[in-house]
């Protein structure tokens, strides 16, 4: 699998038989980055320098559209001016008093939250896997506290393929061997059903000691796999039944990706506990979150869970402004819109070299059919060459998720660079 290589700078070269060499500028970066850093990533070679709303420009001037958008984290495009102006005057006001002291913005932020998706309250956190591991931790206190699940029994469920970050709970909890491969032991208490599988789920939930289910509305690592229509409907009575909390994974479906504020809204359902990141910090801060009812909430008690940095007033500014761009300039209707156009575009595409494209709001995967010479990493390069930037995932998808502020006729010129590019494989 492609995205697994670590590849050296070189490699990355070798493999883009038919791409543009670096200049030796952009080479110079990779060279650092691969003498200096971690090998942790297998970054695209192209180093970036600049970014405005769906734009980033190369350290060279080179323009791109940036159809990764950070991961969903830039949903309100690079640098966008209102959410940038609050970083830069609560900068100049009040950035982190850590939550040993009350600070003047996180109630408000908290009330903004709870009142916008319908919970009774958030916990504030930064990244993405800490949310979800402040959610399993909930989870199972309210599992011991509330449901009366016997001492340290507690199982919390979750779908295969979900990817909800890196630390030891998340490899524990992943069926991806490039994330739980040598590093174990793993974290007990965790147990794994199939995607999209009702009937399995039944049969899992049918365990008393089960406190809950953590899946992604709509699986982003993976591939950008929707369920099926009545999924999302299901897992919900499935968990009233068997008195088991959803938790839904909204880090990456959230906040405008789908075209809706929350994945779940598709099918008018409301999970017991949601997390958000990404998007939620407007590309600029990390700011995280679980919102939850007073029920699950009140388990944590003073001491027994937090954050240095999580609830801090520079994140809660930056949180409520960048919720704001999504919620009052159209950006769910334009993440919709933009979505169709692209899905229509992507699905005219030689079916012997892209076999399935999915997609809701601007949310879209395309399945490459790979060959021995031809394979995603190179479309990506050649994407590249042509002005589009977009990364494979497992291998032979290419995701394709641009900031939602992206405009029809950028669409247009966008859907031209990937259908042409894609094409010229033929
Ligand atoms: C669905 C989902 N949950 C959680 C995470 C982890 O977020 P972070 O990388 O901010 O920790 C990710 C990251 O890609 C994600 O896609």
């Amino acid at each position: 699998m492609l995205r697994k290589l670590l590849l050296t700078p070189t490699c990355s070269r070798a493999m883009g038989a038919f791409a543009a060499a670096p200049t030796p500028g952009q080479q110079a970066i990779f060279d650092k980055e691969f003498k200096y850093g971690a090998h942790n990533y297998g970054p695209l070679p192209v180093a970036l320098a600049r970014g405005q709303g769906v734009n980033v420009w190369d350290t060279d001037g080179k323009k791109y559209f940036d159809f990764l958008a950070a991961y969903s984290a830039v949903n309100q495009g690079h640098c966008h001016p209102r959410i940038v102006a609050t970083l830069k005057e609560q900068c100049d006001i009040l950035t982190l008093t850590s939550r040993a002291f009350y600070n003047n913005v996180l109630g408000e932020y908290e009330e903004y939250m709870t009142k916008l998706f319908g919970f009774d309250k958030l916990l504030p956190m930064n990244t993405g896997v800490e949310a979800c591991e402040t959610s399993v931790k909930l989870a199972r206190k309210w599992g011991y506290e509330v449901k009366g699940i016997p001492e340290n029994q507690a199982i919390v469920l979750f779908a295969e393929d979900n990817f909800w970050g890196r630390t030891i709970a998340a490899c524990s909890s992943s069926s991806d061997p490039s994330c739980y491969t040598n590093f174990g032991p793993f974290t007990p208490g965790f147990e794994m059903v199939p995607f999209n599988n009702l009937a399995a789920l039944e049969e899992k939930l049918a365990n008393p000691n089960i406190c809950a289910f953590m899946v992604e509305p709509i699986q982003g690592e993976a591939g950008v796999i929707i369920p099926d229509d009545g999924y999302l409907k299901g897992v919900r009575a499935l968990c009233d039944k068997h008195n088991v909390l959803w938790i839904a994974d909204e880090v990456q479906s959230g906040c405008g990706r789908t075209g809706k504020r929350s994945a779940c809204e598709w099918e008018n359902v409301k999970p017991d506990m949601v997390t958000l990141g990404k998007a939620l910090g407007g590309g600029v801060f990390p700011v995280s979150a679980v919102l939850t009812s007073d029920e699950v909430m009140l388990c944590i008690k003073p001491g027994e869970h937090g954050s240095t940095f999580g609830g801090n007033p520079l994140g809660c500014k930056i949180a409520m402004t960048a919720m704001d761009v999504l919620e009052n300039e159209g950006l769910y209707e334009n993440a919709q819109n933009m979505g169709n156009i692209l899905v229509d575009e992507l699905r005219k595409l030689p079916k012997d070299i892209v076999d399935v494209v999915r997609g809701r709001g601007l949310f879209c995967g395309v399945e490459i059919k790979e060959t021995e010479s031809f394979n995603a990493w190179e479309v990506c390069l050649k994407l590249r060459d042509a002005g589009l930037l977009a990364k494979p995932t497992h291998g032979h998808i290419i995701r394709f998720t641009p900031p939602i502020v992206i405009n029809e006729d950028e669409m247009k010129e966008c859907t031209d660079i990937i259908c042409s590019t894609i094409s010229s494989f033929q």
